[in-house]
């Protein structure tokens, strides 16, 4: 386990440090976070270690992807237990900058994406998320300059929006993805996990289970509308409210013309109470 662990907090230092390990011969991969880290974002950190010789982890609450309703404020901030889990994880560098780091006085710049990020799905409930998004994954792309980027399954349209962001600006960064982590009894390892109440945590596997039900039901030829109906359906019985739940082509997130073609991807996001979960699996 290294002893040390340095953590930087300006894009210059974290810059210096990925250029002087690049002139070693040494590739490099990034994991942005916004903290608050569980074992699904240590695996991103594994993944990266198995990638590259240097893992660069990335820790900033963006405030440009919450909506004023949304839980900015409550966000769960443990930097120190993050850096600790990081050091035990095999990390190299934590960058960390302050908001104005990030968002100088006068910021006035937005990446925004059609495409996958327009696929009716995350973005019809959160309008300003992807936006928010595409642009601090491209101030840290550019800022760190590493070969490679992991980001998780879990927030699949997410891997997509950033995936098709780095090819469409030019930046040579590769983005991998990172199949989705969780708890023995299904549940995705989230941040947001915390804000479950005991009842709710109980309740809360029930959206992988449904998941798999309606996939298994389509891969058996069943219709998708009324596959994705029961499901729905199973949901709100249970006590969720769901946003969408849908099966997509998975690589364009497009709706599905002929079930033989394409992979498929069924993606669903649904509040259980005040904390909103999503997920998504293979059909
Ligand atoms: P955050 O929610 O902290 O997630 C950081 C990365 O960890 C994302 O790539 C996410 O998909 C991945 N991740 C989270 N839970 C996971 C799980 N259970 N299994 C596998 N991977 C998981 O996503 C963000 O932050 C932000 O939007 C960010 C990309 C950092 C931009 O601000």
């Amino acid at each position: 386990m290294p002893d040390k662990l340095k953590t930087v907090r300006t894009v210059e230092t974290l810059r210096a440090q990925v250029s002087q390990w690049r002139r070693r011969d040494m590739r490099t991969a990034l994991v942005p976070t916004m903290g608050a880290l569980h074992n699904g974002h240590l695996r991103l950190v594994e993944m990266g270690l198995r990638t590259a010789d240097r893992v660069v982890v990335t820790i900033f609450v963006n405030p440009q992807q919450f909506a004023p309703s949304e839980d900015l404020d409550a966000y769960p901030r443990t930097e120190k237990a993050d850096v600790e889990k990081l050091r035990a994880a095999g990390a190299h560098l934590v960058y960390a900058p302050a908001l104005l780091e990030m968002y100088p006085e006068g910021f006035c710049t937005s990446v925004s994406l059609a495409g996958p990020a327009k696929a009716g799905l995350e973005d019809k409930h959160r309008p300003h998320f992807f936006d928010g998004v595409a642009t601090v994954v491209a101030k840290l792309f550019i800022a760190a300059g590493c070969d490679y980027a992991m980001f998780g399954e879990k927030d699949f349209q997410q891997l997509k929006v950033v995936t098709k962001m780095a090819r469409d600006l030019s930046i040579p960064t590769g983005v991998i993805g990172v199949p989705t982590v969780r708890a023995d009894d299904g549940l995705a390892l989230s941040s947001r996990n915390e804000y479950l109440s005991d009842a709710e945590r109980a309740t809360a596997p029930l959206l992988h289970q449904t998941l798999q039900e309606v996939a298994a039901d389509v891969r058996a030829g069943k219709s998708i509308t009324r596959s994705c109906s029961a499901g729905k359906k199973q949901l709100k019985q249970a006590g969720f409210k769901t946003d969408y739940l849908e099966v997509r082509v998975a690589e364009t997130l497009a709706p599905v013309k002929s079930k033989s073609e394409t992979e498929l991807r069924i993606l669903a996001a649904s509040w259980l109470g005040k904390t909103r979960l999503i997920d998504n699996i293979a059909v």
